[in-house]
């Protein structure tokens, strides 16, 4: 079977210095918040485009940590999509804001700008205090006219680039848009850990000490607490370790992971029954998913299954659907297009280590399945 990801094919490639790190980090003694938390996040920042890096527990707690220390909390509303990992919504409500969804682009899968400017227009008594656009699949969103609406209205923007490690648009790397970029290192991320783990990027030394301070219990020094929202949320010197070892093969890994885009969209060229994905000029997509729309997705991607080929949907339930966030007090607003996309979705797999050859397997077992 050909899985849809595959995150111990990256273990495997880099096995020796993914070792070597993880015995460095046993024999130090030294395992929270140390040498390699605070030298990632310099490596980390700098690849990323940004000036600072602050390493946390999770993409979720990057999320919910910057709400926080932008003071976001509790009586304000956060505008963001519903086509996400439930993550993203999950961490606005745990900042004690209120999440409401606007719609998609049906193309991009991104936040429409356009659907942002008429939800801020529809919010009564100024309480949109943020944004958290997503850059879905690893395509950026088209952040540049998402930060010109927010500006003008003076609303935060956060990126959730958990999908989006080294995606860029224009010359900005994706993260360096907003005031906050969220990461996450989830094992089968486009840099993914061996567990949890997550970052916020940002830009100025007073964020930083923010954020330091958030994660770790609201300590200004140690003992001393001057952040009541301050949670635990470190990540650790083992993931630390094993990150340091990926991340100078981020850029390789996602100029493969774009070939292989590249070998699908040229083998599924000429099947109109499939949308393969569309970049935005100026654009540089870092394939987390390969997701196509198609009819009939479900017996397609049984059809594929039988056939050795796993595939997977991201997202099944949009959020507002689940039932977890299906108050109709969180969807005011319409989204024809979320609600259009998620039957007709289909991750194909993908993950660097995947060969053209398989692609070339997967589109064949593809058209047999439309074909029948
Ligand atoms: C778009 C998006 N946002 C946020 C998250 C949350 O990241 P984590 O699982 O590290 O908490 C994820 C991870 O699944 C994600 O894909």
């Amino acid at each position: 079977m050909i899985p849809q990801c595959d995150p111990k094919a990256a273990y495997l490639r880099y096995r020796s210095e993914i070792n070597e790190a993880v015995s460095r980090v046993l024999d130090s003694g030294w395992y929270i918040l140390g040498d390699e938390v605070s030298q990632f996040e310099v490596e980390f920042a700098s690849t990323m485009g940004s000036c600072y890096a602050v390493a946390v527990g999770s993409g979720t707690d990057a999320i919910e940590l910057s709400l926080r220390a932008c003071d976001i909390g509790p009586g304000d509303v956060v505008l963001t999509v519903a086509n996400t990992a439930v993550a993203t919504v999950a961490a606005i409500v745990r900042a004690g804001a209120k999440p409401l969804f606007i719609d998609i682009d049906e193309r991009t899968y991104n936040m429409d700008p356009s659907a942002l400017e008429m939800a801020i227009g529809r919010v009564p008594g100024k309480r949109v205090k943020a944004v958290v656009p997503v850059h879905l699949y690893g395509l950026p969103a088209k952040i540049e006219a998402i930060s010109e609406i927010a500006g003008h209205h003076g609303i935060v923007v956060i990126e959730d680039c958990a999908q989006a490690h080294g995606a860029s648009i224009g010359s900005g790397t994706v993260g360096s848009f907003g005031a906050f970029g969220c990461f996450s290192f989830y094992p089968t991320k486009n840099l993914g850990a061996m567990g949890d783990g997550g970052a916020v990027v940002c830009q100025t030394a007073s964020q930083q000490k923010t954020l330091l301070a958030l994660r770790q219990y609201g300590w200004v020094e140690r003992y001393i607490s001057a952040h009541p929202q301050g949670i635990n949320s470190r990540l650790d010197e083992l993931q630390a370790a094993i990150l340091r070892v990926k991340l100078p093969y981020l850029e390789a890994a996602n100029r493969q992971r774009r070939q292989l885009a590249d070998a699908y969209t040229a083998a599924l060229q000429g099947e109109d029954r499939i949308a393969c994905p569309s970049i935005p000029e100026g654009c540089s997509h870092v394939f987390h998913q390969y997701v196509i729309q198609l009819a009939d997705r479900e017996r397609i991607q049984q059809e594929l299954r039988q056939q050795g080929v796993a595939t997977a949907v991201h997202y099944p339930l949009p959020v507002h659907r689940q039932p977890a966030f299906s108050s109709p007090e969180l969807s005011p607003f319409a989204l024809p297009n979320t609600e259009r996309v998620c039957s007709r979705i289909l991750s194909l797999p993908m993950y660097p280590e995947l060969s053209e050859q398989d692609v070339m397997n997967i589109c064949q077992a593809l058209r047999h399945a439309l074909r029948r």
